[in-house]
């Protein structure tokens, strides 16, 4: 199974995948790599790691995702036969003229138990709510922010003295996790 991976960060759920890959508990390929940030670090692991990269030129917008630009994503992926678009930290909404061209084959991971706290900084609204467990879910992406169908998810506890960093970096282990599993299970269903 080819994978295409979507990031705009750090890129440590993209590495974590890489690893599942090399130690044989996950039997699939990273194709390539697309970032929307020229200075993300998922850039440079998958540069280590002699993945193909891209650039996802968003014309300046800052958030925004232009169709058109996401069309050009969707050219890229089938270009690299990507059979499973993975969003790992990707800034952008995803919207039809890519899940278009993947019907149920993009799934995202959400520093939360969706469906409570979607959007951005999961963790820290957690925290602000005084909740006493979070985590994080791996879904199928729809047309809303963070609601596809769940395919899995791993519980965290929020400890009494936990900050919004202590509280992710745990989270962000569980992810690590979490994805790889995922993506086994995405892959038995197609
Ligand atoms: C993760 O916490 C993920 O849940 C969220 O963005 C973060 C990405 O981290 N969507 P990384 O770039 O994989 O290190």
């Amino acid at each position: 199974m080819r994978l295409g991976i979507l990031g705009s960060g750090s890129g440590s759920n993209m590495q974590a995948i890489l690893d599942a890959i090399a130690d044989g508990s996950l039997d699939a390929e990273i194709a390539i790599v697309l970032s929307d940030n020229p200075d993300a670090y998922i850039l440079e692991r998958a540069r280590k790691a002699g993945i193909p990269t891209g650039l996802i030129d968003c014309r300046g917008f800052k958030t925004k995702y232009p169709l058109e630009v996401q069309a050009e994503t969707a050219a890229a992926l089938l270009k690299a036969e990507v059979d499973l678009v993975c969003l790992a930290g990707f800034m952008r909404l995803v919207k039809s003229p890519l899940m278009a061209v993947f019907p149920g084959r993009i799934i995202n991971i959400h520093p939360s138990l969706l469906p409570a706290f979607p959007g951005l900084h999961a963790w820290k609204q957690a925290l602000e709510q005084g909740v006493s467990e979070s985590g994080c879910t791996v879904h199928y992406v729809d047309a809303g922010i963070d609601t596809g169908p769940i395919i899995l998810q791993a519980k965290v506890p929020v400890l009494p003295d936990d900050t919004a960093e202590s509280l992710h970096e745990r989270i962000q282990v569980e992810e690590h996790r979490l994805y790889p599993e995922a993506i086994r299970i995405v892959a038995s269903r197609l």
